[in-house]
């Protein structure tokens, strides 16, 4: 099975990346194939909301953004991850995120059925820590980030989220959810 992995943290070795890692591994391990996209690495401008993938589907913004969109295209599995900023996803992460809006339209403005429709068999998942131990603190960022998987056309399978991780190296210092997060990425492509 072909996965796209993207991770949205700008910290390299952050908890995000071990996190995601650990994911990628399980999925490996159950025999898929991944690719691992690390958003803060790319140029992705926000959205300008100019109206041109209204009329055509396709965004006018030449960037690292095009390559993805066919990418998504032909994956059964996308894995995001994000840590928690301001009760959401990273700047990075929302960029890329609103930039599907070109997908948005094609599936709801354009409705090319057959080419944009649902795919039940493309599921994605939302992997994400968070400094604090709010009850609500992954709330805002699960509902963008299904919303995100709608635009794409992929049927939401769910998360795999860590309070009270923050310092670098927390995650990876956590034998228990590293394994945990193993058996995520092994079940979520099995
Ligand atoms: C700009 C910024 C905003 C943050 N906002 C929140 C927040 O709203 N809630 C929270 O629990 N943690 C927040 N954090 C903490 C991060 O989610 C936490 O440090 C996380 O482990 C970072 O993951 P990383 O190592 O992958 O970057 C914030 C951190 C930064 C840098």
């Amino acid at each position: 099975m072909k996965v796209l992995a993207f991770n949205g943290s700008p910290r390299r070795g952050g908890n995000t990346e071990v996190l995601l890692s650990a994911v990628i591994e399980g999925m490996e391990a159950a025999g898929s194939e991944v690719e691992l996209v690390r958003l803060a690495d790319l140029t992705i401008s926000p959205c300008l909301n100019c109206g041109g993938c209204d009329k055509t589907g396709i965004c006018v913004v030449k960037d690292d953004m095009i390559p993805l969109y066919e990418k998504m295209d032909s994956v059964q599995r996308i894995v995001f991850a994000s840590p928690i900023y301001f009760y959401g996803v990273t700047a990075q992460a929302k960029a890329f995120i609103d930039r599907t809006q070109a997908a948005w339209s094609r599936k709801y403005i354009l409705k090319k059925k057959g080419e944009w429709s649902e795919r039940p068999d493309k599921i994605g998942f939302f992997v994400s820590v968070a400094a604090t131990k709010g009850e609500k603190v992954f709330d805002g960022a699960v509902l963008t980030v299904r919303y995100f998987y709608d635009a794409v056309g992929f049927s939401y399978g769910g998360a795999l989220l860590f309070k009270e991780i923050d310092g670098r190296g927390e995650m990876a210092r956590n034998v228990e959810k590293i394994q945990e997060a193993k058996a995520f990425g092994r079940r979520i492509v099995s």
